[in-house]
């Protein structure tokens, strides 16, 4: 059993499953830019649609409620609420956003607000994107906004989801909007976004509204192939630029010297500014952790290969260590090649535990890719996603009996949605989407997922 107030959830992002990109005075986003742009999405699949959320988020919330959710991790699209990232906001855009929590309210449902994943006001881009430090204030005076508007119905705030993904899927390897492949100015970016998430809690915390206020990584154990010194050295790298980057800064307030050193051929780092670390390292409330897989690495010349092992063309996002080559390590794989390996996930938890200040964890992703069919018979079967957040659980509960302070886990996804560079070809949800019809079933995984929570978690 879990312990008594374990919050059970599971998570979405705004650009993902909203659609009404034009609706109700919305501003654009890189990712409908990036989306129009021939080759960068899988098949040109766009979000103009999506799953038809912002028109049918009453229905998806009864789905939640059925599901048995204490949680749901949204994310709000900062080019709904403020059309072009500075400047007017947009009552319209803001009013769905409470209408939402407001429905999730009234079953019961805790809402997780998340700031910001990764749909950027496209004026912001022309004005020069995360690698312009102009664009973290312009966060953190959307950030106050928004936790004025909706602090008093929403608890629990996080700032920007996976900031490794914003900066170099971003700005390095181009496999994400905006799709720049400039290695110097990805590291902008990365410092921005952490400078972004450090002025937002700075601009909340001082309206005193009792939030607990958290950041939130995508964090991936790192193991050399073999112990060669080579190899060793490459998984210290991918960690530093994966891992540490973020955990550092934002948990201890500084940047890791040997990552700094590795990357110093690139840059200066002359934009970080006195106080920056202060500020991104200013306590949290709560750590959100993202965790899907393990990279094993070596050291000899292989070329990288990305997280998300780019779908169409585009450069490395492993700035400075564009040496080190991605091992397949032999284990079953996702729809998405990604190695499942729950014993990955007690590492990170225990190396978060044993090496960060005991901040309160929470499990913000977890989750997998499968190829579902839906049967003749109405259903759809996979147990290969049951048995991967099985596996994760119970992983999860022995990190918790090992003494780490977890407090919650989010399946990701709650339902089928657009898979960002691969479209609507990979299906992350506990609920089948049909994109032509836009009608929702629950997968095994969802039933399975409801009698989980029914009973606090079973771990028989
Ligand atoms: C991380 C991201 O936050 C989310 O948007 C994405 O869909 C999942 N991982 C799966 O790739």
């Amino acid at each position: 059993m879990f312990p008594t107030g374990f919050v059970w959830g599971a998570a979405t992002s705004a650009y993902q499953i909203e659609g009404g990109l034009s609706a109700d005075g919305r501003g654009t986003s890189i990712w409908d830019s990036f989306c129009r742009q021939e080759g960068r999405i899988v098949g040109g699949d766009h979000a103009e649609t999506a799953i038809d959320h912002y028109n049918r988020y009453r229905d998806d919330v009864k789905l939640m409620a059925d599901l048995g959710l204490t949680a749901y991790r949204f994310s709000v699209s900062w080019p709904r609420i403020q059309p072009d990232g500075s400047g007017a906001y947009n009552a319209k855009g803001l009013d769905f956003y409470k209408r939402l929590v407001d429905e999730l309210l009234s079953y019961g449902i805790d809402p997780w607000l998340t700031l910001y994943h990764w749909d950027l006001p496209q004026a912001l881009e022309d004005a020069g994107g995360w690698p312009a430090r102009d664009t973290s204030k312009r966060f953190a005076d959307f950030a106050a906004t928004v936790h004025a508007e909706l602090s008093d119905r929403v608890r629990n705030w996080s700032t920007v989801n996976e900031p490794w993904c914003s900066a170099f899927l971003g700005y390095a390897s181009g496999e994400h909007a905006p799709g720049r492949r400039e290695p110097a100015a990805a590291l902008r970016a990365a410092h921005h976004l952490n400078l972004a998430h450090g002025l937002a809690v700075q601009a909340m915390r001082a309206q005193n509204a009792g939030s607990q206020i958290g950041g939130c990584v995508n964090l991936y154990p790192v193991t050399p192939a073999t112990a060669s010194e080579a190899d060793q050295d490459a998984a210290r790298r991918i960690d530093g630029l994966q891992n540490r980057f973020f955990l550092d800064a934002l948990l201890k307030g500084a940047y890791p010297e040997d990552v700094l050193a590795d990357l110093s051929h690139i840059s200066d780092m002359s934009f970080i500014q006195d106080g920056d670390l202060a500020a991104i390292g200013a306590p949290l409330d709560m750590l959100l952790v993202n965790y899907y897989s393990r990279f094993t690495v070596s050291g000899a010349p292989g070329g990288a290969v990305s997280a998300a092992a780019a779908p169409t063309d585009s450069g490395s996002p492993w700035i400075g260590s564009e040496h080190v080559g991605f091992v397949n390590a032999g284990r079953p794989v996702t729809a998405m090649g990604w190695e499942v390996d729950d014993s990955g996930l007690y590492e990170t938890l225990r190396r978060l535990a044993d090496e960060y200040p005991r901040v309160p964890l929470y499990i913000s992703e977890n989750g997998a890719a499968y190829d579902d069919v839906f049967g003749e018979d109405g259903t759809v079967h996979d147990p290969d996603r049951v048995a991967y957040i099985e596996a994760h659980l119970r992983t999860c509960h022995a990190a918790i009996e090992s003494g780490v302070p977890l407090q919650g886990y989010f399946a990701w996804s709650l339902m089928d949605n657009f898979e960002w560079a691969w479209g609507y070809g990979k299906r992350f949800g506990l609920v089948y989407v049909d994109y032509e019809t836009q009608a929702r079933t629950m997968k095994s995984s969802a039933l399975w997922y409801a009698d989980t929570i029914r009973h606090g978690g079973l771990l028989g």
